[in-house]
């Protein structure tokens, strides 16, 4: 949510920022822009709307400074204008800065400047931060000082870098919301998330809450709020700077899409013990997980549908497991205690709700084991243990690969669970299922290759509403599939239980209300009974399911999955759901990487 990035050291400063910017643009479209040191003062080129106006805003010859910061924003205070875009400066462009987050006591701030005669061009809550830190300059502090005492005024979070008149260093700090700072060869870059400058360099130092950097042409160097030195150690990201691009595809969607087998065989890679079956998931090996009576899983929007999945499969293995939404975690009543295994479920890892809802629980006592894709996140920073889900990156805003390999790594940590907790069975199955998740990633090929999601997505599309039913574990996938569509089509969808169906939305019914049935497991067969009392109120119906043959009079569109255990067939219509919903958006023309309003990274409650 907003996207920061900086370099320094670099020769094609703003040609290497809006490169980040690009790569980010996936963490907010509204408005975006950059500044440059040049020796000559600071340079700043900001609009309204996506990256590619500031490129169109920016002179022929950009300057060729050698200290840069930009930023593309998802609003909070304030619309998305010109003015509103950031960097923002004091008035007399002496610093300019970017920031990530929310200034909560911005207004006592800006009340506080305005009252010294301080006068304000935006909206925002961030443009007190450069006029503070003119207004400590004045005073007479030296740049790191005034940096400084100006995060001392902050409440709130805030990932920030800042750029000073006549200065080749890049100031930032991390206070709730992620930053980290690339090293590369004879350069340097600060960016809200690795894929901004991965094609540059893959050496990385995270900055803690509380840490500030000051990132200059021959080095970098970490301190605490007193300006006390902090040792760094620098990771190694294991992605591959390819599968940030969007290769020969229209859009990192359906790249995500098509992507799923080869992500799926990276998220099984080595996890099962092939002579006994095994699970071995990043050193939580048997007995981990002895102690633990009950598992809540925390997540949000297709995280959360993922966790929904786990839990039932956990259910199913005799465990105790709730799916809560993360937004609403600290407000429900549910017992959290020593003997609760709490499992964040998150794609980013900064989703500021998954963030809370986990400190809610290890606050009470519970363990934590997060399940995310990205190394070096927050959650895989905070949790107790951290499995990943190897998805690789995903760009699209709309998750996608990451459902699937979440889902998968839940399965896997649900067979550990099972063994490990006093109430777990352990399915006498699991041969069986391991057979099913060695062919997952050709099943999905084949599902990616015969399906006619494309001519299903086309009919209908002018309905007034498009409802997504399912049972047990295909109820989660009804979920998404109604998530997915409403997310990029921006049309009416909504998921029932197929149970529900006849206890009230029944009657919203009509032929204009394509009904999408995902008829999966041993309890298909109600599903399908629900499904024919809609097709009689005149609803169309496409099927989803592994049997068309025998539904053939039922279903009006029929989208077939291969046959496979009942735990992985949800997955299978998932990416029939998923690909639906790309065909209706593309048909429609939406922005389909990047739907209006939504951002990829929630860093904000
Ligand atoms: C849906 C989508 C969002 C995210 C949600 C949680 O396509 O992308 O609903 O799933 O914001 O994000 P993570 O998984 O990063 O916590």
């Amino acid at each position: 949510m907003c996207g920061i990035i900086g370099c320094v050291g670099t020769d094609e400063t703003v040609p290497t920022l809006m490169d980040g910017l690009s790569n980010l643009e996936y963490r907010g479209y509204d408005s975006a822009g950059v500044a440059v040191q040049n020796g000559k003062g600071i340079a700043t080129f900001k609009r309204s709307g996506k990256v590619a106006e500031v490129r169109k805003a920016l002179p022929e010859s950009p300057p060729s400074g050698t200290v840069g910061i930009g930023h593309t924003r998802w609003s909070t205070h304030g619309p998305p204008t010109d003015q509103n875009a950031h960097p923002h400066t004091d008035p007399e462009s002496r610093v300019a800065v970017v920031h990530n987050g929310v200034i909560e006591n911005y207004d006592t701030l800006r009340a506080e400047l305005e009252a010294t005669g301080n006068t304000f061009v935006s909206d925002t809550d961030t443009e007190v931060i450069p006029h503070l830190v003119a207004h400590y300059l004045d005073q007479g502090d030296d740049h790191e000082t005034a940096f400084r005492r100006t995060l001392d005024r902050l409440d709130g979070s805030y990932a920030v870098a800042a750029i000073i008149d006549g200065d080749d260093t890049i100031y930032c700090a991390r206070h709730g919301t992620p930053l980290v700072v690339g090293i590369g060869d004879g350069s340097y870059f600060l960016a809200s998330d690795v894929p901004a400058f991965l094609e540059r360099t893959s050496e990385v130092v995270y900055l803690e809450d509380g840490e500030i950097a000051r990132i200059e042409p021959d080095g970098f160097s970490m301190m605490d709020v007193h300006g006390d030195p902090i040792e760094t150690e620098i990771e190694h990201i294991d992605w591959d700077p390819k599968d940030t691009g969007k290769g020969a595809y229209d859009h990192y969607m359906l790249k995500e899409i098509d992507t799923q087998p080869t992500a799926l065989k990276k998220t099984l890679e080595g996890r099962i013990e092939p002579e006994t079956g095994t699970v071995s998931l990043d050193g939580l090996d048997p007995g981990h997980f002895e102690e633990f009576e009950q598992v809540d899983l925390v997540a949000c929007g297709t995280s959360y549908h993922a966790a929904l999945y786990g839990a039932k499969i956990l259910q199913e293995a005799g465990i105790e497991a709730q799916a809560h939404r993360a937004s609403e975690y600290g407000t429900s009543s549910q017992l959290v205690s020593e003997s609760t295994l709490a499992i964040p479920v998150t794609q980013s890892g900064e989703t500021a709700d998954t963030l809370s809802a986990m400190a809610d629980a290890a606050e009470a006592g519970a363990t934590t084991v997060a399940v995310t894709n990205v190394m070096g996140s927050t959650v895989a920073r905070q949790a107790d243990e951290t499995v990943f889900i190897r998805a690789g990156p995903e760009i699209g805003v709309a998750a996608t690969k990451t459902f699937s390999s979440q889902v998968v790594t839940l399965l896997l940590l649900a067979r550990r669970l099972a063994e490990d907790m006093d109430d777990g069975e352990p399915r006498e199955d699991f041969d069986e299922v391991l057979a099913a998740l060695d062919r997952l990633p050709d099943d999905i090929q084949h599902v990616l290759e015969s399906s006619d999601a494309r001519s299903v997505a086309h009919k209908h599309i002018d309905s007034d509403a498009f409802l997504f039913i399912g049972r047990h574990l295909a109820f989660p996938v009804a979920k998404e599939g109604a998530l997915k569509f409403k997310e990029i089509t921006y049309e009416h969808a909504e998921s029932f239980t197929s149970g529900r169906l006849k206890h009230g939305p029944l009657a919203l019914v009509t032929p204009s209300t394509p009904i999408f049935a995902v008829a999966t497991g041993e309890v298909r067969s109600k599903t399908l009974t629900n499904a024919t009392e809609a097709k009689s109120r005149g609803a169309p119906i496409v099927l989803v399911t592994d049997d068309c043959d025998a539904n053939a009079d039922l279903g009006d569109y029929h989208l077939e999955i291969p046959e496979t255990h009942e735990l992985l067939e949800g997955l299978l219509a998932n990416v029939q759901l998923q690909l639906v919903s790309y065909y209706a958006a593309n048909r429609l023309d939406r922005e389909i990487d990047k739907p209006r309003n939504l951002a990829k990274s929630v860093t904000v409650e």
